[in-house]
């Protein structure tokens, strides 16, 4: 396959980082289509940590171009921070390295403080959000009123739609939710210096991520969030604000479907969300204490506990028909080491009906108990497991298990959170 995407296979934080970076040493060009700086991945090489909030996860490696493309919003000075530290540390020597979208939409200050503004006023039916105005952001896309990376080139136009927006937004702030304004001059003299800053990495990404296909070029494309917080198929309203699915990833790039060779969903070999929404197989006993602690399960974006659980199947298995799985990597099967047995949700009962899919209606996926397939666990510390052979019969079994219930090849076991610690047992750009 010469172009491959990666997303998330369940609530995000599947480990995507860790697979994006390991598969951009075979690829040339690795894009961002969509999200913003809600999303948190982390890498680590040799022992040294890396958080990404914007910046793709192949940018480690030297000569590989990374694209910030027309679908991701982006707070521009979370992503100077990113490329100052990048910088400090010794990465992104040459700023051709990397690209960003003209036509992505910029997040301002007015829709962090909405996000967070919204969230308080929904009190105990909030959405857990990541406040870092996401969504308030893609509303303004949506609604056509959206200021874009291009604009922040063009003082007048910047200036022109920058009042009409605060003039409904500053509305909204302080007579419906009782907070600060936003000032109209010092915004416009932070979000120009920003754009001039950022004006030598702006460019039509699109056409460029084209020209490259056209060239020959590997592209790998590194989805943010997860299949079930996608705006449109996901656990609405407890989703992010873009599509997470393959489907997004060509819209936010501007590549054709039919340019996609392949698409790998990441999934952990349990499950984690953070945030509200239905969680059928979430844990709130020991066990579940036992897999945060062992597994570090806080947010690599807000340093939330995140809630965890057993290994979905039926939420795996909707992950595959949305995006059309070609493989899944599976993330984290060493943090299941030592337990006596581990268990795998194959389907739902809800009101005394088994049902294999995951249900639309959230009522209905709120009172969906898990049917569960236990299976007998390993003790052994399979941390530096390279083969599949490696690894113990029983967790051999719990893999092939899982690729029995999703239907889907397991192409990727990851041991560790280091990049050496992966058994690779098919390589999508090599197959
Ligand atoms: P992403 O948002 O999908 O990129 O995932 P995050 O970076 O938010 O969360 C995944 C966390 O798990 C990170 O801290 C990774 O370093 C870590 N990680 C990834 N793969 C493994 C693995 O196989 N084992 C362990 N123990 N940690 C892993
Ligand atoms: P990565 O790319 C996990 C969740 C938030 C919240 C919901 C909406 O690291 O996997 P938002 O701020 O997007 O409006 O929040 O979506 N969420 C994520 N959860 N990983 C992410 O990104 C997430 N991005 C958003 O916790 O429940
Ligand atoms: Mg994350």
């Amino acid at each position: 396959m010469k172009s491959v995407i990666v997303l998330g296979a369940q609530w995000g934080d599947e480990g995507k980082g860790k697979i994006v970076d390991i598969y951009s040493e075979f690829a040339d060009t690795i894009v961002r289509p969509a999200g913003g700086n809600n999303a948190g991945h982390t890498l680590v090489v040799k022992g040294e940590k890396f958080v990404f909030h914007l910046i793709p996860s192949g940018i480690l490696h030297p000569g590989k171009k990374c694209v910030i493309a027309n679908g991701v919003v982006i707070d521009p000075k979370v992503l100077l921070m990113e490329i100052d530290r990048l910088k400090e540390r010794g990465y992104l020597k040459d700023d051709a390295q990397l690209k960003i979208g003209l036509l992505a939409n910029i997040i301002l200050p007015y829709h962090v403080l909405l996000d967070k503004a919204r969230e308080e006023k929904l009190g105990s039916r909030k959405i857990g959000t990541t406040a870092r105005g996401i969504g308030p952001c893609y509303e303004d896309k949506i609604a056509r009123v959206g200021i874009r990376a291009c604009d922040l080139l063009r003082p007048e136009s910047f200036a022109e739609k920058l009042r009409a927006n605060l003039e409904a937004k500053n509305f909204l702030l302080k007579n419906y939710f009782g907070g600060e304004e936003v000032p109209f001059q010092a915004t416009l003299d932070e979000y120009l210096a920003y754009g001039e800053r950022l004006k030598t990495y702006l460019l039509d990404t699109s056409l460029f991520i084209n020209e490259e296909i056209a060239q020959g070029a590997k592209v790998l494309f590194e989805g943010a969030q997860g299949a079930m917080l996608d705006i449109d198929h996901g656990t609405y309203p407890f989703v992010t604000s873009s599509n997470t699915t393959a489907g997004g990833a060509c819209t936010g790039s501007g590549v054709a479907p039919t340019k996609i060779g392949g698409v790998i969903g990441v999934s952990k070999a349990y499950a984690t969300r953070v945030g509200g929404g239905p969680f059928p197989t979430e844990l709130f006993d020991e066990e579940g204490q036992k897999i945060r602690d062992r597994g570090n399960e806080y947010g690599s974006t807000t340093g939330r506990p995140r809630r965890c659980g057993w290994f979905d199947a039926p939420v795996v298995r909707y992950a595959n028909r949305l995006n059309g799985l070609a493989g899944i990597a599976l993330t984290k099967l060493d943090v299941l080491s030592g337990l006596p047995i581990v268990k795998m949700c194959v389907a739902y009962e809800i009101e005394g009906v088994r049902r294999e899919q995951v249900p639309l209606s959230l009522t209905e996926f709120e009172a969906a108990k898990p049917v569960y397939e236990q299976l007998e666990g390993w003790k052994e510390d399979i941390s530096s497991a390279r083969e599949f052979g490696d690894l113990p019969k029983a967790a051999r079994k719990f893999v092939q298990m899982i690729e029995e219930v999703t239907a889907v090849e397991v192409s990727l076991v990851s041991v560790g959170p280091d990049r050496n610690q992966t058994i690779i047992r098919r390589n999508p750009f090599r197959a």
